[in-house]
C-alpha cells in the first residue's frame, strides 16, 4: 500500500470550507493509503507561539480533526515534535539545501514581509522540516493545497539531491495526491471568496448554534432579483453552494424557484440555511465537546500514534545515517 504524508498547522479551528476540503480527502485516504498525518508543532514554533498557547491549539486541532473522522485505527496520528527524528533528518538534509533557493521560495518572502521583526532561520528552513516529515516516512504521495505546491517541490528537489549525491535510490520522490475531482469550494459568508480563517469568514464546526444564526444572518446579498430567472450575483450563489452541501434537494429547489419568481426573501434563505448548518454541524460539535474533555483518549491516541511513526523514522534514520557515513565504533 503507498504511503501518504500529510501535516496539520495547529493554528485555530477547522470551518466547513476545511470540512469539504482537506478533511475530506484525509477520510478517503485513510481507509486507501498507508496515512500518517501529524500535527506540524515544529513548524508553528517559526512564529513563536507562547508555551500555553502552542499546547492548546495542538490540543484543539487534534480533538477537532478525531471529531471530523480522523481514525486512529487507520492513520498513524502523531505530534510532529514526539517524532525528534525528524529534527535529526532536517539538520542533515539542510547541509544539502542552499540558500539561494530557501530565500527564493515564495512562502518565505510571504513570511519574512509579514513578520519583518522575526525573519529566523526556522521559516528559511521551513521547506527543509517539510521534506523531512515527507521523506522520513519515504511517503509516495502527498495531499497539497496550491500554497504547498512550492513546498513539495522542494521536497522533491531535496530527496533528487540526496539520491544522487550518494548514488542510491533510497528516498522515493513523491507526488503531489490528487483525487482527480474537483472538491466545492467553500464559499464565505462576505459576498465574494472562499472560506477561509484569514478572511474572518469562517463558519466552524465548533460554533454553537446562536453564533452559526448571527454568522448566518449578517451574510451579505443583494436587493433581489427584478426579472424572471436572471443571474444571481455571487453573494447569493455563495448562499447556494453553501445551501447544497447542508440541505435537502428539495430545499435547494424551493429556493432556487422562488429566485427565478423573483419571490425570493433572502431572510427565509438565511434562516433556513442555518439551521441546516446548525443540523449538520450538531454531531461533530457534540464529538469535539466530547473529546476535548478527555484527556485519557487524548493522551491514548497521542501514544499509539508516536509509537507507529516512531518506528518508520528509527528505521529511515538508521538507513541514512548509514548512507551518509556516520559508523559505530
Ligand atoms: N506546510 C504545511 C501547511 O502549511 C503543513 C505541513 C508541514 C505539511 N509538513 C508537511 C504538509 C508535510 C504536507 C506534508 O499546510
Amino acid at each position: 500500500m503507498e504511503t501518504v504524508v500529510s501535516g496539520i498547522r495547529p493554528t485555530g479551528q477547522l470551518h466547513l470550507g476545511n470540512y469539504f476540503g482537506a478533511v475530506k480527502n484525509f477520510l478517503r485516504m485513510q481507509k486507501e493509503y498507508n496515512c500518517y498525518f501529524f500535527i506540524a508543532d515544529y513548524h508553528s514554533l517559526t512564529t513563536h507561539p507562547t508555551p500555553s498557547d502552542l499546547h492548546s491549539n495542538v490540543r484543539q486541532v487534534l480533538a477537532e480533526y478525531l471529531a471530523a473522522g480522523l481514525d486512529p485505527e487507520l492513520a498513524t496520528l502523531y505530534v510532529q515534535s514526539d517524532l525528534p527524528e525528524v529534527a535529526e533528518l532536517t539538520l542533515l538534509l539542510n547541509m544539502n539545501a542552499y540558500l539561494g533557493e530557501l530565500e527564493r521560495t515564495t512562502s518565505f518572502k510571504d513570511k519574512a514581509r509579514q513578520q519583518p521583526e522575526n525573519v529566523n532561520a526556522g521559516l528559511l528552513t521551513y521547506p527543509v522540516l517539510m521534506a523531512a516529515d515527507i521523506l522520513i516516512h519515504h511517503a509516495a504521495k502527498v495531499p497539497v493545497g496550491k500554497d504547498q505546491e512550492q513546498n513539495l517541490e522542494m521536497t522533491r528537489k531535496f530527496a533528487g539531491r540526496f539520491n544522487r549525491m550518494y548514488n542510491t535510490e533510497y528516498f522515493p520522490i513523491p507526488q503531489p495526491f490528487n483525487y482527480g475531482e474537483q472538491l466545492v469550494k467553500i464559499p464565505g459568508l462576505d459576498g465574494s471568496g472562499k472560506m477561509g480563517k484569514s478572511e474572518g469568514n469562517g463558519l466552524y464546526l465548533a460554533d454553537d448554534a446562536k453564533t452559526i444564526t448571527k454568522k448566518v444572518m449578517k451574510a451579505v446579498t443583494d436587493a433581489g432579483p427584478t426579472t424572471p430567472n436572471s443571474e444571481m450575483p455571487e453573494s447569493v450563489r455563495n448562499l447556494f453552494t453553501l445551501l447544497d452541501v447542508v440541505s435537502t434537494a428539495d430545499t435547494v429547489q424551493h429556493f432556487k424557484d422562488k429566485y427565478n419568481t423573483c419571490d425570493i426573501r433572502y431572510g427565509d434563505l438565511k434562516k433556513q440555511l442555518a439551521e441546516d448548518i446548525i443540523a449538520f454541524n450538531a454531531p461533530i460539535r457534540e464529538r469535539i465537546l466530547d473529546i476535548s474533555s478527555n484527556d485519557d483518549y487524548l493522551s491514548k491516541v497521542v501514544k499509539m500514534g508516536k509509537e507507529k511513526a516512531h518506528e518508520s523514522a528509527a528505521k529511515t534514520m538508521k538507513e541514512v545515517r548509514e548512507i551518509l557515513g556516520f559508523r559505530s565504533f
